[in-house]
């Protein structure tokens, strides 16, 4: 029984490998967005910049062809967001655009890409635009970001470094804690910052200290031991 099992299973497997012969041709949604659509709009997520528009940011537009799209279930969502972006794109006009009258004015109406993309790639490109600016992931990126910034100068430095992994501030984890190491010598200490260190802690004998020389300056080395100070 368990020999017709492993043997059907691997036709199973051996027929999908196979295939049906039919070649798919496979488009790259974000590298067919940077080539074709990036001359006029923003790509960044936030857009850095607003100035010297063309046209709105990528993420505004995936954002609000979402808002203002109706539909009634909501997995019809995508599939008619990629026919929007189909249509409009190969065939823009001010009467089918979301864009509000005063931004249609200042931008004024789309120019028809057809010609320089194809129903397909318009296709690939807006799957991958609906998924990459998602609301959800921006909101969660905003609040990372404001977290981030909220922190102390020193623990921004440790977290981009990624000493916390090894380093706890109060508690020790697979090395000695920050409160605990801004006892010792400062000198002594932001040298094994630069050079790395091994054996010197008890109990830490596994595990090493790296070597940040060429990563962190003398300057965030200094603000660095200022935070530990403070824990
Ligand atoms: C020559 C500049 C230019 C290029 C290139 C361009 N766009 Fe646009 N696009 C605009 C302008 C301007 C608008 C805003 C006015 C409007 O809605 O027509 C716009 C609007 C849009 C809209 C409609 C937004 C809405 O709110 O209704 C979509 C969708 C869109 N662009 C997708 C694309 C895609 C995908 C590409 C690349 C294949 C692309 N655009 C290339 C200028 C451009
Ligand atoms: C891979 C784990 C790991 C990472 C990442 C790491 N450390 Fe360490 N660190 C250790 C270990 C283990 C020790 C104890 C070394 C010893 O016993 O000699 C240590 C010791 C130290 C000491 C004590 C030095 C001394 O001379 O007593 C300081 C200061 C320190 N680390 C700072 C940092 C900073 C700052 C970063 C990030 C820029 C960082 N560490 C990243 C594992 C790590």
């Amino acid at each position: 029984m368990k020999i017709i099992t492993i043997i059907s299973l691997g036709t199973v497997i051996s027929l999908s490998i196979m295939g049906c012969g039919k070649k798919e041709i496979h488009y790259d949604g974000e590298s067919l967005l940077k080539h074709k659509c990036a001359t006029c709009h923003n790509l960044d997520m936030p857009p850095k910049t607003y100035k010297d528009e063309k046209a709105p940011p990528m993420m505004a537009v995936s954002f609000h062809v979402k808002d203002f799209m109706k539909v009634e279930n909501p997995s019809d969502k995508k599939p008619k967001f990629i026919a929007f972006f189909k249509d409009y794109v190969l065939y823009p006009d001010a009467k089918k655009s979301f864009c509000d009258k005063e931004s249609l004015k200042s931008y004024g109406v789309m120019p028809s890409q057809k010609g320089h993309v194809s129903v397909d790639e318009v296709g690939a490109i807006a799957e991958y635009v609906y998924d990459y600016y998602d609301q959800d992931k921006f909101m969660e990126q905003m609040k990372a970001k404001a977290h981030f910034d909220a922190l102390p100068k020193g623990e921004q430095i440790a977290t981009k470094n990624g000493c916390l992994t090894c380093h706890g501030k109060v508690k020790s984890k697979a090395a000695p804690s920050f409160k605990e190491i801004a006892t010792r010598d400062k000198k002594e200490i932001s040298a094994t910052i630069l050079n790395g260190s091994k054996g010197k802690w008890k109990g830490f004998e596994r595990m090493t200290m790296p070597a940040y020389k060429n990563r962190i300056s003398q300057k965030e080395i200094t603000t660095l031991l200022k935070w530990m100070k403070k824990l």
